[in-house]
């Protein structure tokens, strides 16, 4: 398969059906998207198609062919994303597991609703689970990303 991640074009030998999580992580080496459940429910494996959060574990390969795939380590290369700014400015992570995902699900919530409210961070966060309770800070640092980007950041 032909990928395009990252704004690269790289080629796998992983089979079509092969989870999209499993190809970033093994085949490309791409570890910053994390493993939670495997079905779709914690948000650990959020990466974006084409701008749109997906669930990578359930997503097979083959649906990413011919698309945009970003992860995590695509945002910017220095740190200097808006997200990434406001979650180190708040420190938000507590062990960090989530947070890949947390990040990818925010960014994707910013990129369509630049000014999001309590209630539409909190709709659009529902499927990020985190085991250590970050939930207040995250929502801090959604509205912190927002005002940076309005700044004139890079978003
Ligand atoms: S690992 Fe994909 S949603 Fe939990
Ligand atoms: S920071 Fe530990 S699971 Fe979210």
């Amino acid at each position: 398969m032909k990928l395009n991640v990252n704004g690269r074009d790289l080629e796998t030998d992983a089979a079509p059906d092969t989870p999209l999580l499993w190809v970033l992580r093994d085949h490309l080496n791409l570890t910053g998207t994390k493993f939670g459940c495997g079905a779709a429910l914690c948000g650990a494996c959020t990466v974006h198609l084409d701008g749109a959060p997906v669930r990578s574990c359930v997503t097979p390969a083959s649906a990413a062919e011919g698309r945009r795939v970003t992860t995590i380590e695509g945002l910017s290369a220095d740190r200097s994303h808006a997200v990434q700014r406001a979650w180190l400015e708040l420190d938000v992570p507590q062990c960090g597991y989530c947070q890949s995902g947390q990040i990818m699900s925010a960014v994707a919530l910013l990129a369509s609703n630049p000014s999001p409210s309590d209630a539409d961070i909190d709709a659009a966060m529902a499927g990020n689970i985190c085991r250590c309770g970050t939930y207040p800070r995250i929502r801090k640092a959604i509205h912190r990303a927002a005002q940076l980007a309005r700044e004139g950041g890079a978003s």
